[in-house]
């Protein structure tokens, strides 16, 4: 089993996006035996809430559907997953900092690393309008398809 955990700040935008983007990717491949995902926030101030309404909402235009309740990222997760995707460059630095032993750092990995879009990171959309959700999950749809791949060889190892 491969473990992939989606990381941005409030796990109400982007990471719950990577999840619901992943899990749709892992259904159409028949691999949800074979491979996990999870999201969750580096903060805890959204604990218990579903996805933001408005992500929810385009995500379901394009046949993803976010079911998750946002937590806080907790330290057994280092342990526990092969992935821990920070989805800005913000969410990274906070991960690293917390990282609870060395050995696990090299888990933490930057989303917008496995896309080709020039950005620093996958902008947060919270603040913007309409047009900032699309562009998430463009971004997240492309880097999702890549993660895959590279879980997939991780499989035959
Ligand atoms: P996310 O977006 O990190 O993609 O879930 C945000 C959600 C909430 C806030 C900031 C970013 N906030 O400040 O409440």
């Amino acid at each position: 089993m491969v473990k992939i955990l989606f990381v941005c700040l409030g796990n109400i935008c982007r990471s719950p996006s990577g999840e619901g983007v992943m899990y749709h990717l892992l259904r159409r491949d028949g691999l949800e035996d074979k491979i996990y995902c999870d999201s969750a926030g580096t903060a805890g101030f959204h604990s218990g809430e579903r996805a933001d309404e408005r992500m929810r909402s385009h995500a379901e235009k394009r046949g993803y559907q976010l079911l998750s309740l946002s937590r806080q990222v907790e330290l057994d997760d280092f342990e526990e997953f092969d992935y821990i995707m920070a989805m800005d460059s913000s969410n990274y630095r906070d991960l690293v900092s917390i990282c609870p032993k060395k050995e696990y750092i090299p888990k933490v990995k930057e989303f917008i690393k496995y896309t080709d879009f020039k950005e620093a990171g996958v902008p947060d959309p919270y603040y913007d309008g309409e047009d900032g959700f699309e562009y998430v999950l463009d971004i997240i749809e492309q880097g999702c398809e890549n993660l895959l791949k590279e879980a997939k060889s991780k499989l035959n190892e």
